[in-house]
């Protein structure tokens, strides 16, 4: 059968082109287009998502070059119930993962998948996570049947034909296959409706071993950008664990003290739980500076000196927008003020997009997320999706520090582990040791955010390291692999620290401002890296002296600070309790050196 090209085939690669033929012949799209990810490129699709009625141009005097797009409401963020680590072996998967046999599922793919571009263009889109040719980046490959999918990636990564020089005729590349499961009949148009299959026909899969990732049904994010959690967490954690390095949700940021002396922090929160706004922070205390390296994905390696060496794969953020202001975090606002792709977010009368917590009143009437008539008068459900998120560049930023495309990466100083938690968990909390971090990373726990789409929001659940749905193996073997690297010869490691921005009062408000505020702790933080600060060593771990904490200006009171830096006795049994739980539920594979930090901890506590 012959292949409808749009565009004359752009490599000699012959894996890469019989990869795609392959697939073309299954699922029979109309034609066959090699994108290029040039402004060319994103302008023309822009107008035809336009025109099909998918997109909306935002008025260009206030959001210049930016769309709004309104997903089908079954199709609003990552659903981890229809997410699939396919290993050959159902133990390697682990039991956080869902596992189906790797021959079984590709057989239902398959099926899923032919004839599923018909009426279609296939997209082959060429991409580099992390900067092109740097040792630490990969190349990718998405065949996608979705434009709206080739525009955000323009945004997410490095879309360049670049990375043909780099692969040459027979590279490595990791193939990721996406269709958004809706086949078109003769005629048929998706006529302003957006394309995708029902909840549990959707699969996003991931075939560890043979590094592959075939998602069907789902256009959303995380779904759908594949170079995002399915390549750089769930297959790079897989690799990772083989080669000795790490591949974490952690956000990168560069932290300048008023003395110029410069340190890099990573910070592993679950969804929805602040990294974009930590990344992104100004700093309330003087002469301090926050600047962005990575908000989502951090790719690390040891250097010949023995340091971990960090980059943000990705190139744009992909960042929640309900609650993002100009007073919570005018970076990210800054950052979506132009060339940003918007989803599920509401339309203002002017052209302009509005959600709950932008810090101004709708002005008048709205179009929420589904399309409707949206009264601020009358309105009982919000008006954005509580996931709804912008696609923005990381160029646009204007905290993007200038190291950010070091191809070497950054030189880690301290990892930050946190998460919602009401009670309990102190505002900060310093490791013992590496050891001792990891189980603290272990132990993370966070209330359930909107960014997961089956999940009940409001409940804790444990999230170690934040990776509970993007670690592309067992649990146990990847608390087993952090601490391999621990005991990496010559290793000079990140000091480890938890935090907690979410504690609450028994009135149920957030005791800690939090944002701009952090900058507080992050100073503590610093200082902790040097030695220049003591901190109390307390049974759960080293904590700040009160007074070390600067807290001028906030309208914080003694007993407000008491609380955030209480060792909570009663509620760290609880938490006891609850760790030995979840270690259980991991099964024999479960370190015995994190257990017996329980005990440990136990004994400390009394
Ligand atoms: P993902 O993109 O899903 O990985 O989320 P994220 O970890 O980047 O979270 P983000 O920074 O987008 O923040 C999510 C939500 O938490 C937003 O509604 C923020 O306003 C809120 N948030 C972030 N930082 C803080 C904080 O320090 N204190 C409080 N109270 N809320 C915060
Ligand atoms: C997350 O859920 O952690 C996200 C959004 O960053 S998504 O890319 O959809 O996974
Ligand atoms: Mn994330």
């Amino acid at each position: 059968m012959g292949i409808n090209y749009l565009n004359a085939v752009p490599t000699k690669h012959a894996k890469l082109v019989s990869w795609v033929e392959e697939w073309a012949e299954l699922m029979t799209p109309d034609a066959v287009y090699w994108a290029d990810g040039s402004k060319e490129e994103y302008d023309r699709l822009s107008q035809e998502l336009v025109d099909c009625g998918l997109a909306t141009r935002l008025n260009p005097e206030k959001r210049p070059n930016s769309l709004l797009f309104r997903s089908d409401p079954s199709d609003v963020a990552r659903v981890e119930s229809r997410t699939y680590i396919a290993s050959e072996n159902e133990a390697d998967a682990g039991p956080l993962n869902n596992w189906i046999d790797p021959v079984e599922l590709k057989k239902i793919m398959k099926a899923k998948y032919a004839g599923c571009m018909k009426g279609r263009t296939m997209y082959v889109i060429p991409f580099s996570m992390g900067p092109v040719g740097s040792d630490i980046a990969k190349i990718g490959f998405e065949i996608t049947d979705s434009a709206y999918v080739v525009i955000n990636k323009h945004i997410m990564a490095r879309v360049t034909p670049k990375v043909y020089d780099v692969l040459g005729a027979d590279g490595e590349f990791i193939p990721c296959v996406h269709s958004v499961g809706k086949p078109l009949a003769e005629g048929e148009s998706d006529n302003g409706q957006w394309p995708c299959a029902p909840v549990e026909e959707k699969y996003i899969c991931h075939f560890p071993e043979t590094r592959e990732i075939w998602s069907f049904g789902s256009g959303y994010g995380g779904n759908a950008l594949l170079g995002k959690k399915c390549l750089a967490l769930r297959i790079a954690s897989v690799q990772a664990r083989d080669e000795g390095w790490m591949a974490e949700h952690m956000l990168i940021l560069k932290l300048t003290s008023p003395e110029g002396e410069v340190k890099h922090i990573t910070g592993a929160f679950p969804s929805a739980c602040g990294k974009t706004n930590l990344a992104m922070l100004i700093p309330t205390i003087p002469g301090w500076k926050v600047e962005t390296v990575g908000d989502d994905i951090a790719w690390m390696k040891f250097g010949k000196d023995g340091r971990l060496y960090g980059i943000n794969p990705e190139a744009g953020f992909f960042g929640v927008a309900p609650g993002t202001s100009m007073d919570s975090n005018p970076n990210a606002m800054h950052s979506c003020a132009k060339d940003t792709i918007f989803t599920n977010v509401a339309l203002t009368e002017d052209g302009d997009v509005w959600w709950e917590g932008i810090g101004y009143d709708a002005p008048g009437k709205l179009i929420d997320w589904k399309g409707n008539e949206w009264d601020p008068a009358t309105a009982e459900a919000p008006a954005a999706h509580p996931n709804a998120r912008f696609a923005a560049k990381a160029s646009n930023c204007p905290s993007i520090a200038d190291n950010w495309e070091d191809p070497a990466g950054v030189p880690i100083d301290a990892f930050l582990f946190g998460g919602r938690r009401p009670s309990t968990i102190p505002l900060v909390n310093e490791a013992f040791d590496w050891t001792h971090g990891t189980f603290m990373g272990s132990a993370a726990g966070s209330e359930i955010t909107a960014a997961a789409l089956d999940l009940k929001a409001g409940t804790v659940r444990r999230d170690p390291m934040a990776m509970r749905p993007f670690i592309g193996y067992h649990v146990a073997d990847f608390l087993n692999h952090w601490l391999k690297i621990g005991k990496t010869e010559g290793a000079k490691l990140p000091k480890i620290f938890f935090t907690n921005w979410f504690r609450k009062s028994p009135e149920g408000k957030f005791i800690w401002p939090g944002f701009g505020d952090n900058s507080r702790v992050l100073e503590w933080v610093f200082k902790r890296c040097d030695d220049a600060v003591e901190a109390v060593e307390t049974p759960i771990g080293k904590l700040p002296k009160k007074e070390d904490i600067n807290i001028e200006g906030l309208d914080l009171t003694d007993a407000d600070m008491d609380a955030l830096l209480a060792v909570d006795a009663e509620g760290w049994k609880k938490e006891l309790a609850a760790i030995k739980e979840t270690y259980e539920s991991y099964g024999e594979k479960t370190p015995q050196e994190l257990i017996d930090q329980i005990a440990a901890l136990e004994k400390r506590l009394g």
